[in-house]
């Protein structure tokens, strides 16, 4: 065990140091006691049998007994506190690491599948944890049975001892090559079942288009592969693991029976106790049931501490501090974007160089092609990202030295894929502030258009929305993620697309809303509609990583040439079908 896997158990295990210590003490009496039959047999058959000693004879079973009950007193108790500390600190454990995950930044999440980070901050904590604590004690209690039996072979004939010993411990040789082995195949076969994961997953997700696309045969197959890669790994592990056993077992049976002879001389020439030879091989066949243990424990201990190694790796990521209580910030001067560069990854530049300066209270309308890096312009200011190269100030101070809690409750959004957790409507609305009173609700819930939708449901806004908020149409959806942003109360406001999957009537309407929302306050909407950005103060378009016209709608309509004029027609058109509407006040 390498010093950092040595400190995580040392701090995961020291709030509970009495329990953890009893639970592992407790392991010796019942190791020990697995050597108290053997140790008997001695006396009993010289003492007692050989010299007709009839009362010594009766008192040797009832000892058995005896030791026997206290043995099964130990293993209750050793099993209960060692369960109890091994839950506590999986517990503890997945408490760090879903922190952890809910902190990391996108590009983690854009990184790893989801299988991955399941198998991560569930199964592995659970191995690392209980499962260390489990293969702790039976590693331990086997030890101290090994020991005590170890005793009283030595106690019995110590030159027989010491070669059976030697047998024994020949028999470890072959978990050498093993191990090696399996811990390359392990960490192989656990990518694949992250992988299956994944696949059963996209399975659930992905039903509607699974059954629109008639894409059942081909996930089938591609299952099959993935399960028959898994069943040739599988083999491949059980043709690794499973030759050690028959090749210790050969061992042991080859020391047994040259013990069993020897034992036989010694007793025939009168140099050993018959009493002494019984309780000699009586020891020997029971060491072998341990030793045979300690060999799996081993193997399922080295899963343990990989799965702890992994747990390190995470925990040891450097966190984003959790915000108490956050604050929205005072904005009073503006944003600024001063040559703001982003790229997603080497070679894949989104942003070269937006400079754009917002006052407070300003609407801004940002507009461009379909994949040109709107989405991306509002992730930054969220810190969803961090910026490649220049900044994204608020009121002169850079936003990556602004406590990322008070950045976040400052802006509110509307996403244009809003995600809806399992719950309530209410419960979803309330996301956006959980200390909103009712009366506040029930203005969002109106001003985001949905009352009339909730008068139809039974149950009202305590209506379940199921995964995702799949019982919900996109429309519903964009209108609860509507809701929740009324109710944070921000003063910087980011609708992206906040309004494409309505209609065009109710998008009139839920616009007049959000005017409503949006008044004193500054606005970015992002939009392919222009009758959703012909409102606000300045259009920016953006085209290559850069912003390439600014200025109000009819200013940018005017433009001669202008991308903004040439994206959706000719400028009479346009002018005709997306009039800005106007603001209720
Ligand atoms: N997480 C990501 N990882 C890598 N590339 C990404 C990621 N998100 C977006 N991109 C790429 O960055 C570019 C800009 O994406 P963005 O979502 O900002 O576009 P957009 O202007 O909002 O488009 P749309 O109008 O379709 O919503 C696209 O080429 C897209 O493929
Ligand atoms: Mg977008």
């Amino acid at each position: 065990m390498n010093r950092t896997l040595f400190q995580f158990f040392w701090r995961a295990l020291r709030p509970y140091g009495w329990f953890a210590l009893l639970g592992m003490l407790l392991t010796i009496p019942v190791g020990a006691l697995d050597a108290a039959i053997a140790a008997f047999l001695r006396p009993c058959i010289d003492g007692a049998i050989a010299r007709q000693n009839i009362a010594f004879a009766a008192n040797v079973p009832l000892l058995i007994v005896l030791f026997t009950s206290v043995q099964g007193v130990c293993i209750y108790f050793s099993s209960y506190l060692n369960a109890w500390v091994g839950n506590r600190i999986t517990f503890d454990t997945k408490k760090q690491l879903i922190r952890r995950l809910l902190f990391r930044s996108s590009a983690y999440f854009d990184g790893t599948d989801s299988g991955q980070v399941l198998l991560r901050f569930s199964t592995d904590a659970s191995t690392a944890c209980s499962g260390f604590i489990l293969n702790a004690r039976f590693f331990l209690t086997r030890l101290f049975s090994s020991l005590s039996l170890v005793i009283v072979l030595l106690y019995n004939s110590w030159w027989l001892a010491s070669i059976a010993v030697a047998f024994v411990a020949i028999a470890f040789y072959p978990l050498r090559f093993v191990r090696r082995k399996m811990k390359n195949l392990v960490g192989i076969n656990q990518t694949s079942g992250a992988a299956e994961t994944v696949f059963c997953n996209e399975c659930c997700v992905g039903n509607r288009t699974v059954a629109a696309y008639n894409l059942q045969g081909q996930l089938e197959k591609q299952h099959g592969e993935l399960m028959g890669k898994m069943f040739r790994l599988s083999l491949r592990m059980a043709r690794h693991s499973s030759w050690p056993s028959p090749a210790m077992h050969l061992i042991v049976s080859v020391g047994l029976a040259g013990v069993l002879g020897l034992g036989s001389y010694l007793v025939t020439a009168g140099l050993m106790s018959s009493g002494s030879f019984v309780a000699f091989v009586a020891a020997l066949l029971l060491l072998y049931t341990p030793i045979k243990g300690i060999g799996a424990n081993v193997a399922a201990l080295q899963g343990s501490l990989l799965a702890a190694e992994r747990v390190c790796e995470i925990l040891q990521c450097p966190q984003q501090q959790p915000a108490t209580d956050p604050q929205p910030l005072a904005l009073r001067k503006g944003i600024e974007f001063r040559d703001v560069h982003f790229s997603y990854g080497p070679d894949r530049a989104v942003l070269r160089g937006v400079a754009l300066s917002v006052a407070a209270g300003e609407k801004i309308g940002i507009v461009g092609h379909s994949g040109c890096g709107k989405s991306t312009l509002i992730h930054l200011l969220l810190r969803l990202y961090d910026v490649s190269a220049g900044t994204i100030a608020i009121d002169g101070r850079d936003i990556r030295q602004i406590p990322i809690g008070d950045l976040r409750q400052s802006i509110a959004i509307v996403f244009q894929d809003n995600f809806l957790f399992s719950g309530t409507l209410r419960g979803n609305i309330l996301l956006g502030n959980p200390r909103a009173s009712e009366s506040e609700l029930g203005a969002a819930v109106e001003a985001a258009l949905l009352g009339e939708f909730v008068q139809t449901l039974p149950n009202g806004l305590d209506t379940e929305v199921g995964e995702r908020g799949v019982l919900l149409s996109g429309g519903q959806r964009q209108r609860v993620a509507i809701a929740r942003a009324i109710l944070k109360n921000a003063p910087i406001i980011v609708l992206d697309e906040a309004t494409s999957a309505l209609d065009i009537q109710s998008e009139a309407i839920v616009r007049r809303a959000l005017d409503n929302l949006t008044r004193d306050r500054t606005v970015f909407i992002v939009a392919h509609r222009i009758s959703a950005v012909a409102n606000a103060d300045r259009i920016l378009v953006l085209r290559d990583g850069r912003v390439a016209e600014s200025g109000s709608h009819s200013e940018l309509l005017a433009t001669a040439n202008g991308i903004y004029a040439s994206l959706h027609g000719r400028p009479g058109e346009i002018g005709d079908q997306c009039a800005p509407t106007p603001r209720v006040h």
